[in-house]
């Protein structure tokens, strides 16, 4: 008999049956007790339970006139398949095993969502054979706890990519792996100091800023310019510490150019206790203009604290992430944080590491680099195309999404609500904001990674359709 955990109360004033019918309804709204599962016979449950063959035929009967349960003569009693108007919302029951069905609104034939990447070019089969190598190659010890920092010859072949192609210069000992960008956010904080007065980029990436909310820090918004960080607010902020997006700014889209960099090198440079975050999420993906070098590689006092993922140019289900910690900061990471354990599998390192040292890693950015700008050349002469001046396109000079001012009169909420209606998914970029609720100009985020250029090309035609373009 499946396990009834049920304890019944004799004192209350509901009837027996009652509590026993509620709590049924219960475990198949919530999915515990799926569909095509025959409930326990009348005999057997009333034995169970201690109550009478009437109690549960009850509780059996309101199930059945309530749609929840099917009899099925000679065989018993079975759980229905259960519409959605009967799935209820309360506390009570949100706790459900089974994932709630989609509804038709969540369905969309295009997802223009900035954090898909082209899987359809995944070299799954490399990595399938480097996972299991990576399996038999050492068996045992894969079991146990790794390197604190993470492992170190995954470090030092970051750190060898990290020279050649974003010009940051460190050794392997600077390069802390952690799992998610929120996570080394977190961690971040905690080894520079909570008392810090912290500042960063507004617009700019939500999950950083409640990372940062969430330690309980100072955390002061810094409005932007056409070239990135507004100098004069962070020097009036007071701030010691910056988070900035300078290989492409999230979301507006801009490179910061080598002036700016400068600048805000300088102003790090004035006082020991300074220091730039530089979050180079998806800086591989540089499609204009020369490469610019990372602020890192041009910071020769140590003030930037180098952030880097695998999310944008690899996978983002992998969680493996990197700081590139200055010497100040290093010797404090050494002298308390070494407790805190690495939170990245040994085997997806090891796997990580193999891949790189194969030369796979190179191969793929090389292949993916020519893969995303031609999806972005598509979605600009797409846009251009059916779009014309009603829009204009903005940050198309890396990365994997552009933003679109639409000049419709609609809101974001409505561009968004539109959209939907013709089974598109597009993005807000408000939420962006540290006041996401006063009167931006409307933008819409548009991502494309993980659209082919057909995709691309049709949601961008149902978007005319939805947003009533000429
Ligand atoms: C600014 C920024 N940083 C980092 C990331 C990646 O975060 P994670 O590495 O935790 O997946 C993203 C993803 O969209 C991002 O927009």
């Amino acid at each position: 008999m499946m396990e009834i955990t049920l304890v019944l109360e004799n004192e209350s004033k509901e009837p027996l049956y009652l509590q026993l019918y509620k709590y049924f309804k219960q475990e198949i709204q919530s999915g515990r007790i799926e569909t095509g599962v025959m409930l326990p016979s009348k005999r057997k449950l009333s034995l169970h339970l201690g109550v009478s063959q009437n109690t549960v035929e009850t509780a059996y009967q309101q199930l059945l006139a309530e749609g929840y349960v099917d009899s099925r003569p000679r065989k018993g009693i079975f759980v229905k398949e259960i519409h959605s108007d009967l799935i209820l919302t309360s506390n009570e029951i949100l706790t459900p095993t089974k994932r709630i069905p989609k509804r038709d609104s969540d369905i969309c034939l295009v997802d223009f969502s900035h954090g898909k990447i082209a899987l359809d070019h995944f070299p799954f089969t490399h990595w399938r054979r480097l996972t299991i190598q990576s399996l038999f190659e050492d068996e045992s010890s894969f079991f146990l706890n790794g390197e604190y920092q993470g492992e170190y010859h995954l470090r030092e072949e970051i750190a060898r990519y990290l020279y050649q192609s974003r010009g940051v210069r460190c050794s392997t000992e600077q390069v802390i792996i952690g799992a998610g960008t929120q996570y080394l956010i977190g961690f971040l904080t905690m080894i520079i100091g909570r008392e810090a007065i912290f500042s960063m980029e507004d617009p700019g990436y939500h999950r950083t800023r409640e990372a940062f909310k969430d330690q309980g820090v100072n955390l002061i918004p810094i409005s932007l310019d056409d070239e990135g960080m507004n100098m004069k607010q962070l020097y009036a902020s007071n701030a010691q510490i910056t988070y900035v997006t300078p290989s492409h700014q999230f979301p507006m889209g801009m490179v910061m150019p080598i002036t700016r960099r400068l600048e805000l090198l300088k102003w790090a440079g004035e006082e020991e206790n300074r220091f730039i975050i530089e979050d180079d999420y998806d800086g591989e993906f540089r499609y204009k203009g020369k490469p610019i070098p990372s602020l890192q590689g041009l910071d020769p006092n140590g003030k930037v604290i180098y952030l880097g993922t695998f999310s944008k140019s690899l996978i983002p289900s992998i969680r493996i992430n990197y700081i590139v910690l200055p010497k100040i900061l290093l010797a404090k990471y050494n002298e308390h944080f070494t407790l805190y354990k690495q939170t990245v599998s040994r085997l997806h390192q090891h796997t990580l590491w193999l891949f790189m040292r194969e030369g796979h890693w190179e191969r793929h950015l090389n292949k993916m680099r020519t893969v995303y700008r031609k999806r972005q050349q598509s979605l600009i002469s797409s846009i251009k195309k059916n779009m014309g001046d009603q829009v204009t396109i903005i940050g198309d000079d890396s990365g994997l999404h552009i933003l679109l001012r639409v000049y419709n009169a609609m809101s974001e909420k409505e561009l968004i609500a539109k959209a939907q209606k013709y089974q598109v998914k597009v993005y807000p970029t408000s939420v962006y904001f540290e006041d996401s609720c006063s009167n931006h100009v409307p933008m819409i985020l548009l991502g494309f990674g993980g659209l082919t250029e057909s995709e691309i090309d049709q949601g961008i035609l149902l978007l005319k359709k939805a947003w009533n373009l000429s």
